[in-house]
């Protein structure tokens, strides 16, 4: 089937990576995406504790609540028995002032609301989590691009949420894509981990934003991940994309990101990947996958690089 031509037109000032990835060792095989998953483990964890400490903290406030009304209730079930004495009034007033009724009535609801939110978020996380470590599928399958791309920004979270806004913007038009939901998923992942590096490397307290947009171009859907870090210097161009090209340092960068990027883009998926980078402005990186029912990705079986030695890929 024919490639959409449109994939392969940029704006003026785009660095577009080379097509054709193959050959460039570039290994994207599932122990490298459990390597990678090995390197968020931490922060995920962290980010699955937080909310689980709330929800505990919750817990005890409601149970210790419950406990306070205790005799409230007692007055108001004499009373409906039709068991209430002269003094039961009084009573009533003093319990529910020593169990302080007006905050535990404003407090609890907020409480059980918190704790839901809080939960609900670590259901999220869980199933991101679940998503990323899947064993490959050998077929490539219909794949919700706004879906993975919301699933990459979940488990990104602890990685962005202390440097930058983040925005995602989702074209209302369907963004399927033919393709593989879990490589897609590490794609985005390194993309957003990327921009938060960019604006952290602005220096201590900084902050920045991060804009993602999914839409849907004619033929094909469109990924841009837009930040305002540091930018990358005008003389490096499509080197982002090499292996080991990187600019972090030792135990901070493997410089594998975007190559993974490149080969799952390219060559799995036969998408397009380009940036256009202004030197401490900022970085857009675009990621153009066709749209299903266009072209076909390649079947994982064939799978290029597989048989390269396996890098990390989450740099
Ligand atoms: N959003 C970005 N802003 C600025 N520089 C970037 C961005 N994304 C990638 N780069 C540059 O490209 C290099 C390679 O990125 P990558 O392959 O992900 O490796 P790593 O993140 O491990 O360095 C980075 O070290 C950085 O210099
Ligand atoms: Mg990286």
């Amino acid at each position: 089937m024919d490639r959409v031509p449109s994939i392969d037109v940029w704006p003026a000032g785009y660095v577009v990576a080379p097509p054709g990835a193959r050959g460039r060792g570039v290994s994207v095989d599932h122990a490298d995406k459990l390597a990678c998953m090995g390197r968020l483990a931490a922060g995920i964890a962290h980010e699955i504790n937080t909310p689980v400490q709330y929800v505990s903290d919750n817990l005890a406030f409601l149970a210790q609540s419950l406990t306070d009304l205790g005799p409230v209730w007692d007055i108001v079930r004499r009373a409906m028995q039709g068991e209430a004495s002269p003094g039961d009034l009084e009573r009533l007033g003093a319990a529910a002032r020593s169990a302080r009724l007006d905050y535990l009535m404003a407090e609890m609801p907020d409480a059980v609301v918190q704790s839901q939110e809080g939960l609900t978020r670590v259901a999220e996380t869980v199933r991101a989590v679940r998503e990323f470590s899947h064993p490959p599928a050998l077929q490539s399958r219909a794949v919700d691009v706004p879906y993975v791309v919301d699933n990459a920004v979940k488990l990104t979270r602890h990685v962005w949420r202390g440097v930058a806004d983040l925005r995602l913007h989702t074209d209302e038009q369907l963004c399927v894509v033919q393709g593989y939901p879990g490589r897609l998923q590490q794609v985005f992942v390194n993309l957003v981990v990327n921009a938060a590096h960019a604006i952290a490397a602005h220096g201590e307290d900084a902050w920045g934003h991060i804009d993602i947009t999914v839409r849907a171009q004619p033929g094909f859907v469109e990924v841009v991940v837009e930040d305002d870090g540091v930018g990358i210097e005008p003389g490096v161009g499509s080197r982002v994309f090499d292996p080991f090209y990187t600019t972090k340092g030792v135990g901070e960068g493997t410089g594998q990101g975007l190559a993974l990027v490149h080969a799952t883009v390219d060559e799995l998926h036969g998408g397009a990947v380009a940036f256009y980078s202004a030197p401490h402005a900022g970085t857009t990186m675009v990621v153009r996958l066709a749209l299903a029912g266009g072209q076909p990705a390649r079947s994982e079986q064939t799978e290029p690089g597989a048989d390269h030695a396996s890098h990390s890929v989450c740099g």
